[in-house]
């Protein structure tokens, strides 16, 4: 596993549409332990592909319960809503309130590139809709209802 270099914004990678993954080889798993490892090193929740300019649809999140891998994921389900602070591993420094559903259901393929679906509340919840956004050109400021940078 290797850590790799996280885009900041103002990049056009970070605008682009990730390519959904065809094969799931073994190129596909490095690059997934790549992130992982890219996640953990940051301190961060969550990484999409083209944070590490990789424009293909690749999400790995770990809110504390162990890292989650979701290939080609897709959101099927959400109720409620949540407003929590975020930030982004590519825009350093920044929080600020999103507003995202209470409970979303996602379909993904794992790593081998069997389907599976999961249900998120929370943390976990507003992960899914944040990562995801990534693979479509999408940063959480896009939505953020109020900014706080650090040092204001
Ligand atoms: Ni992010």
């Amino acid at each position: 596993m290797a850590v790799r270099n996280i885009v900041k914004e103002g990049d056009p990678v970070l605008r682009s549409i990730s390519r959904p993954v065809t094969q799931f080889d073994e190129r596909l798993s490095v690059l997934i332990d790549d992130m992982i490892d890219t996640m953990h090193r940051a301190d961060g929740c969550g990484l999409a592909a083209p944070q590490v300019g990789i424009l293909r649809r690749v999400v790995v999140i770990d809110v504390g319960e162990g890292p989650l891998i979701l290939v080609n994921p897709e959101i099927i389900e959400t109720s409620g809503e949540q407003l929590e602070s975020e930030g982004c591993l590519s825009c350093p420094g920044q929080y600020g309130v999103v507003k995202r559903p209470a409970v979303v259901k996602v379909r993904a393929q794992g790593r081998d590139g069997a389907y599976y679906t999961m249900v998120g509340d929370g943390l976990l919840a507003r992960a899914f809709c944040h990562e995801i956004d990534h693979l479509d050109g999408i940063i959480f400021k896009d939505k953020v209802i109020t900014l706080h940078k650090d040092g204001e």
